[in-house]
């Protein structure tokens, strides 16, 4: 793969994920390289992006080998690791050995992705315990920071860190399994919010722009942790954009987990975040609207644009 300033060869994880593929696709049609590796070159998000020029091999995050011959020749790098909620230093260590391979390969600038969560265990501001998440929760966004200060500490010249909030395609297919399936089955969404706690929605196309803009402009996202969301409805507004959306008359209704109904969930071991932590209801606090429209060229996509754009994947989800 040729390099030049111009166009500059990037190496992402996750590529046939959602925000791993929405990147490939943008920077591809810049011009830039890319490369990634995939567990199946058959699927057929691998053979999408094949067809867009994206340079796939086999392999995984623990493959050395592998991430050693996509990562040579690339001067930027893009890190999305699944979390693994049985084993927290697992991704976090993945992070460090990829971090490492890069910095050994030339790679110059890194973007992570991790979670808006992260803001809730910042070190040195505790935050008020209305906001703490609670332990297991805790442990994953640990694990998330682990994995932000891998890549920081990784050498680079430059280095950025996104963290996302509630990705828009959570009531979509397939992403509805992790937790969602309900709204479409019931018509409900049991959650830790409240009725007037603003849901910080993420379009992960939008992601993706974030990251095109920090690749394109190193010096002006270099050392941000920056909240990325793309629009902040209530929950009962979201869910009446999305049965709007559907269209086939149904309405969708949030119901509100009380404190001691999430304090419930927690002590059985709930591992649904908007199923058992209140202190998702703060979201809000760690993201800037305003700032965000302004550092993406073109703006946000709104839910209601994101629905309209993925029209097939509603009608898929909800059979309409
Ligand atoms: N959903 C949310 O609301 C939300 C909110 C905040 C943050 N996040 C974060 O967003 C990230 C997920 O991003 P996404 O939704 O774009 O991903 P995704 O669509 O779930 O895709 C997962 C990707 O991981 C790759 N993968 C899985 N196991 C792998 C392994 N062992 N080795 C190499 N690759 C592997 C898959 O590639 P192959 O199978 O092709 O190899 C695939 O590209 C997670 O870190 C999550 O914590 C999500």
């Amino acid at each position: 793969m040729s390099t030049s300033p111009e166009t500059p060869a990037v190496f992402v994880t996750s590529a046939t994920g959602s925000v791993g593929s929405a990147l490939c696709r943008q920077l591809r049609d810049l011009g830039w390289g890319v490369r990634a590796t995939t567990q199946n070159l058959d699927s057929p998000s691998a053979k999408a992006l094949q067809e867009v020029g994206v340079e796939l091999t086999l392999g995984d995050w623990d493959n050395e080998e592998a991430l050693r011959a996509g990562l040579t020749g690339c001067d930027k790098l893009f890190v999305c690791l699944l979390p693994d909620l049985q084993d927290f230093n697992k991704v976090p260590n993945r992070a460090k050995n990829i971090a490492a391979i890069a910095k050994a390969a030339g790679v110059r600038q890194v973007v992570g992705l991790t979670t808006l969560g992260a803001f809730a265990v910042e070190e040195g501001s505790e935050p008020p315990s209305a906001h703490a998440p609670g332990p297991f929760f805790v442990q994953h966004l640990h694990a998330k920071k682990r994995v932000e200060q891998a890549l920081i500490d990784g050498g680079f010249d430059h280095w950025t860190i996104l963290r996302p909030g509630f990705f828009m395609a959570n009531f979509l297919e397939p992403k509805i399994h992790m937790g969602y399936t309900e709204i479409r089955e019931n018509g409900t969404w049991t959650n830790s919010m409240t009725a007037s706690s603003p849901l910080g929605l993420v379009d992960h196309v939008d992601i993706a722009r974030f990251a095109v803009a920090t690749f394109q402009n190193p010096d002006t996202f270099h050392g941000r942790r920056l909240g990325v969301v793309s629009e902040e409805p209530l929950v009962q507004e979201a869910l009446d954009t999305l049965a709007a959306a559907i269209g086939d008359g149904r309405s969708l209704k949030a119901n509100f987990l009380s404190d001691e109904e999430c304090a419930k969930a927690q002590a059985e071991g709930g591992w649904r975040f908007f199923s058992s932590e209140p202190c998702v209801r703060y979201m809000a606090d760690y993201t800037n609207l305003e700032e965000l429209n302004k550092l993406l060229p073109g703006g946000l996509t709104t839910f209601k644009e994101f629905l309209e754009r993925e029209k097939e994947g509603v009608k898929e989800t909800y059979g309409v």
